[in-house]
């Protein structure tokens, strides 16, 4: 049968600079979610990239004395290489600057153009640079842009105007029939009080005081909102200009995955202009919550602690990946601490995982000489653990459908615990003693073996690494079978009489004074070295 089709996206970054640990935090979100589909029998598709156009890359790019195409391939470059280190398993990365992007955004304007959607003005108003984004008067009431706070400036210019009006009536019927459309429901309600219902003003389209952006292609001294040429990489990575096999497979998109910041833009004007495409509208489109610092907005001047090469270098990226979904619900804003990422390495991967693996395996090679016993001998317990790990797939799937991350993991470590429970209630060390017990001890480890092989098939979509790493030290490395969705959906499948070992330790136990001290941070008291 056909694998149904998962599209999933990133919002595409500026590379204005270096990526902090909060544009991380998106794209490992999409990561997760894009195996985790590619898991459970989708045909994925998962799309990032960056937004290469506007006023504020120009700028930077002049600051730095290059050109802006040179100043972002280098950025670019730097992007890639992040994303390799943190195991993010893209299908296709796009930039805006690519001729494939460029020829179907003018394709795009000049359609509008052409059907009466966009019309010629002037536009006089407030601009905010640093997000690329218009603003009324009465928005920006104390001159400050409402979404970062800082100066907007007053332009006047002639521009292109697209007819939002138009469409409203349509959107606000489409997010009122389609619950699940725009999520998590405060932010859809957001958008509905405070963008919909005030009643939407045409949005200007075009910029005529720079010159990095896209043509427009009829008057080629205006170039492209950078917003409207950004959202429309989601259809012109699939090939929409010529209806290319790949965009009838997967658009609409499954899930747009975003920031709440940038909502905006995509439970409004994306949809709008995809209406006015005449094509379907994304399934999903999803704000999470922001990443803050203790001091506030999170940004690359805040040094070491924000810089997720750093951290990736130091932790790897698995601990990274897994204390981002499982710290923060998704949704809500939190605080990246140190501390914290610290004590969930040491208490959750160090000690609960890490533990239950070192101690099962120590104990197949002390009683056993590594060779996985059969299960001979039922005893308490036994049927509480299979139980468990038999249901865990699938909460984890349901936690999965509601991008609930941080409650799947919480669920695959409802089971790593019990099994170290397990564990403790059955002290197979005390088995070890009476020659007697030997069938119960044997029972023992092939249970813990067999939940251990669960908890690395669940693993793997939130930390690519440690799921091989497992499975060569439970034996089963060169076998898929026992590696796949379909091999938990019953209790027993790992072979006994294969080998295991027990090899080096899954994650290292951490003090927190020598992190601290590692990253230049403030270490009892002294001042921070920022
Ligand atoms: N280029 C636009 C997006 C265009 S999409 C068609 C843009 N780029 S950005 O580089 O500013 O990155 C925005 C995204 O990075 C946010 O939407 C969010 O997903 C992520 N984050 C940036 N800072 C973040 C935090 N501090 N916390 C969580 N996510 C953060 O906007």
């Amino acid at each position: 049968m056909a694998k149904p089709k998962f599209y999933i996206t990133t919002p595409i970054y500026y590379p204005s600079d270096k990526l902090h640990i909060g544009h991380s935090y998106t794209t490992v979100a999409a990561d997760a979610l894009a195996r985790f589909k590619a898991m459970t029998g989708y045909d994925v598709r998962f799309l990032t990239g960056t937004d290469e156009h506007g006023q504020k890359i120009q700028r930077r790019a002049e600051a730095a004395q290059k050109s802006p195409q040179e100043f972002v391939n280098e950025i670019v470059v730097w992007i890639k290489d992040l994303w390799k280190m943190l195991d993010i398993n893209y299908s296709d990365f796009i930039r805006t600057t690519e001729p494939r992007h460029k020829e179907a955004v003018q394709y795009i304007f000049d359609k509008f153009y052409r059907q009466g959607d966009i019309y010629k003005g002037t536009y006089t108003g407030l601009y905010c640079t640093l997000c690329e984004s218009f603003w009324t008067e009465r928005q920006a009431a104390d001159g400050k842009c409402p979404d970062c706070g800082r100066p907007v400036e007053l332009v006047e210019e002639e521009g292109y105007f697209f007819r939002m009006s138009k469409y409203a009536d349509q959107l606000l019927k489409h997010i009122e029939e389609n619950p699940d459309f725009i999520q998590p429901p405060s932010r859809r309600n957001e958008m509905i009080n405070n963008f919909l219902k005030p009643g939407l003003e045409d949005l200007c389209v075009s910029r005529s005081t720079f010159d990095w952006g896209i043509p427009v292609p009829f008057d080629q001294d205006n170039v492209i909102y950078v917003w409207l040429d950004a959202l429309s990489n989601y259809i012109t990575a699939l090939g929409y200009k010529d209806n290319d096999p790949l965009f009838q497979r997967y658009w609409p998109a499954d899930v747009h995955l975003m920031g709440k910041e940038i909502m905006r833009f995509h439970a409004i004007y994306w949809p709008i202009f995809l209406m006015a495409l005449g094509l379907p509208l994304p399934k999903k489109v999803f704000g999470h919550g922001w990443l803050l610092l203790q001091e506030g907005k999170m940004s690359k001047s805040r040094g070491n602690v924000v810089d997720p090469t750093v951290l990736i270098n130091r932790y790897g990226s698995d601990a990274i990946r897994y204390y981002l979904l499982r710290e923060i619900p998704f949704g809500s804003d939190g605080v990246f601490k140190l501390e914290a990422l610290v004590q969930r390495i040491n208490s959750d991967l160090a000690n609960d995982l890490g533990n239950l693996m070192s101690r099962t395996l120590a104990m197949l090679e002390k009683y056993f000489n590594g060779v996985i016993p059969e299960p001979t001998v039922p005893g308490p317990m036994d049927d509480e653990l299979a139980h468990l790990a038999m249901r865990t797939p699938e909460e984890v799937a349901k936690c999965m459908d509601q991008l609930q991350f941080s409650r799947a993991l919480e669920t695959i470590w409802n089971l790593v615990r019990f099994s170290n429970k397990y564990i403790d209630e059955n002290t197979p060390w005390l088995l070890a003693k009476d020659e007697e017990m030997k069938g119960r001890l044997g029972t023992v480890i092939y249970n813990l073996l067999e939940s251990l092989r669960f908890i690395s098939v669940l693993l793997q979509p939130f930390m690519p690494r440690v799921a091989p790493l497992m499975w060569e030290q439970l034996g089963i490395g060169n076998n898929k079978e026992l590696q796949d969705w379909n091999s938990i959906s019953w209790w027993g499948g790992l072979v006994p009489k294969l080998m295991a070992y027990r090899g080096k330790d899954l994650f290292p136990r951490l003090k927190l004074e020598d992190e601290l001290a590692a990253l230049q941070l403030e270490v009892k008291g002294e001042e921070n070295s920022e």
